[in-house]
């Protein structure tokens, strides 16, 4: 795929270019980078800290999906990027639903924002942000110190790892687009370290057995007498990283 990329030394946030960027005129796919991020975003809401030499990055698509699909985005980028770092020796794994683990911290969140038109996404932008060489707290890991701890230098630079994510966004994009989500989704609960771990839900034990085809989380909860399976929304529970 033929994209344009946008580089950036200082701004606010990629995703946020980006759709500066289409109101603009600008269409779908290209890409923002920038080297610094003044007020990245995160999750429900959060500030993600984006200090230089990490990656902060995000695409442009217009996927013209059901909006009842649009967590097929996130299981295509989180499985695509993980995917390709591996090719490197590097045993990425993903925490449910979008979080890039590295040594049971975190390596990288994924933040996808959406556009919808008559039930269609028209226009998805998905945030990407990795700990290459900045400074990270627990329970982050950055890329660069784990490379040297294992005597590994498979990946050199921040440009590498940009070209690597890039990659592995539009190979397993591309894949959902030609042969749907399940074999997406397959990969994706491959590298999932959350399943078989024990989870408190109101005073119950609980045991994760997977993550269904809208993202909810499976959890086998079992009393004394009887088994039930339960489903939860993104954003009811959080997993810890141990
Ligand atoms: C998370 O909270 O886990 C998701 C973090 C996503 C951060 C990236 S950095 C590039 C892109 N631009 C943003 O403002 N956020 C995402």
């Amino acid at each position: 795929m033929n994209y344009p990329i946008h580089n950036f030394e200082q701004i606010p946030s990629t995703n946020t270019a980006i759709w500066e960027l289409i109101e603009k005129g600008e269409k779908p796919p290209f890409v923002v980078i920038a080297k610094e991020q003044t007020a990245g975003k995160g999750q429900w809401g959060r500030i993600w800290q984006s200090n230089p030499n990490g990656l902060y990055l995000s695409l442009a698509l217009s996927p013209n999906i059901p909006v009842e699909n649009g967590i097929h985005l996130t299981f295509c980028s989180a499985y695509g990027i993980t995917f390709e770092l591996r090719k490197y020796g590097i045993p990425v794994e993903l925490k449910w639903l979008n979080d890039l683990i590295l040594n049971k911290r975190k390596l990288g969140g994924i933040k996808i924002e959406t556009k919808v038109k008559n039930n269609l996404i028209k226009t998805a932008v998905i945030g990407v942000g990795i700990n290459w060489q900045n400074e990270v707290f627990k329970p982050g890991i950055n890329l660069q110190s784990f490379l040297k701890d294992n005597n590994l230098n498979s990946i050199k630079t921040l440009e590498e790892l940009t070209n690597i994510t890039l990659s592995g966004l539009f190979f397993a994009y591309e894949t959902y687009l030609k042969n749907g989500i399940k074999p997406i989704l397959s990969g994706y609960l491959d590298y999932l370290n959350s399943i078989g771990k024990t989870i408190e839900i109101n005073g119950n034990i609980g045991i994760i057995t997977g993550v269904t085809s809208k993202g909810e989380l499976k959890v086998r909860l079992s009393s004394q007498n009887a088994t039930t399976e339960i489903e939860l929304p993104h954003g009811t529970i959080s997993i810890g990283y141990d």
